[in-house]
């Protein structure tokens, strides 16, 4: 890995100040992560009360950072006035880095993406946090592809180590390189993938999670699941880790990852996803999905 940095370093442009878009659970996480690694953020959201939330994560994780004995409380001040919320672009033409963390839907990535690129400088690195959607498909609403990449990030992202760039047809090598080096500055892991719906990591994850809906259809309380999973040793069963990633977010996923490969994977006839999400029951951020949270 360390030989693959290294590659990848000497092409890699700067990254002195990002944009996140959303500051949701993943934007939140990415824009505290950023600015506790020194790359300070615009955090952007549409909602006052979803920047509040960013900001509060931020603080509670910059409190316990204090608490461990791991930052000075002048340090951990500094960090947080390095993360800017916002509700407009202002000094979006400033930042090397864009990374896109809204909602998994692909028409509105493809506005919101081409009204980053009005915004931001030619040289600015655009990047998307998508969970499951092809580059190339939100890379057709962009003037300037050669700058789009994938940057997806996991859930939590100040724990979680590994990043998938996902690299698109028209991505220039130097960007793919930027991204790259901008998560190793992050302290993360960094792999390069293919461009195919749920990359990597959410191919092998939405089989699991089908695989947990169709015992579920066949009558297998999710609870028992989740221990039998629990007691195999993962840290949580796929409920639990619904209710963590959020389920209008895991239904987006699964849809895009039954579209994209409908021989192996075709709809299934009894998604408890979309009942959940139908049942407005969407995990730990709205306090109710499988399990009820206080
Ligand atoms: N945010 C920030 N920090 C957190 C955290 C959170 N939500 N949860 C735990 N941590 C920190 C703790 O504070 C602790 O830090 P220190 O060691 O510095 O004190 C550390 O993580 C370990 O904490 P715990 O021992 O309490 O927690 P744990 O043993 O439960 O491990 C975990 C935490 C590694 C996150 C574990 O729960 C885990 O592996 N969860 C599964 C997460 C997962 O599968 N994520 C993928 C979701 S899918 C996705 O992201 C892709 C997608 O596109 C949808
Ligand atoms: P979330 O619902 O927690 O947050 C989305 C945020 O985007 C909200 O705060 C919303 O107000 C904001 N938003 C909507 N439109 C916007 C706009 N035009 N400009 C700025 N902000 C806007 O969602 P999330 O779980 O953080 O997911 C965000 C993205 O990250 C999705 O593409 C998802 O697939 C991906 N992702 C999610 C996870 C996960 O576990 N939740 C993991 C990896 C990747």
């Amino acid at each position: 890995l360390k030989k693959l940095f290294r590659a990848h370093a000497k092409q890699a442009r700067p990254v002195k100040q990002a944009a996140v878009l959303g500051a949701g659970i993943m934007g939140g996480g990415i824009s505290y992560t950023s600015a506790l690694r020194g790359v300070p953020v615009r955090m952007k959201d549409i909602q006052p009360t979803q920047l509040e939330l960013g900001s509060k994560e931020a603080l509670k994780q910059l409190a316990r950072q204090v608490k461990a004995g791991r930052l000075t409380q002048d340090k951990a001040n500094a960090v947080m006035a390095s993360i800017t919320p916002q509700l407009d672009f202002a000094g979006f033409n400033e930042v090397d880095v864009v990374i896109e963390a809204i909602v998994e839907n692909i028409s509105i990535k493809r506005r919101v993406l081409a009204e980053v690129e009005e915004v931001t400088n030619k040289d600015a690195v655009i990047a998307s946090n998508t969970s499951s959607l092809r580059i190339d498909d939100m890379a057709q609403a962009l003037r300037r592809p050669q700058n789009f990449v994938g940057m997806h990030f996991f859930n939590p992202v100040p724990v979680m180590s590994l990043v998938e760039v996902i690299k698109g047809s028209a991505t220039s090598e130097e960007v793919v390189s930027t991204a790259v080096g901008y998560a190793v500055a992050m302290g993360k892991t960094p792999i390069v993938v293919k461009d195919c719906p749920g990359f990597l990591v959410n191919r092998i994850l939405t089989a699991y999670v089908r695989a947990f809906m169709e015992l579920v259809a066949e009558g297998v309380d999710y609870l028992l699941i989740d221990h039998v999973m629990e007691e195999f040793g993962w840290p949580m069963g796929p409920a639990y880790l619904e209710d963590v990633v959020g389920m209008d977010t895991g239904s987006h996923v699964s849809d895009v990852i039954s579209a994209g490969y409908p021989e192996r994977m075709p709809p299934l006839a009894r998604d408890a996803l979309r009942l959940m999400v139908e049942h407005e029951r969407y995990g730990q951020k709205n306090g109710i999905g499988f399990y009820r949270y206080e």
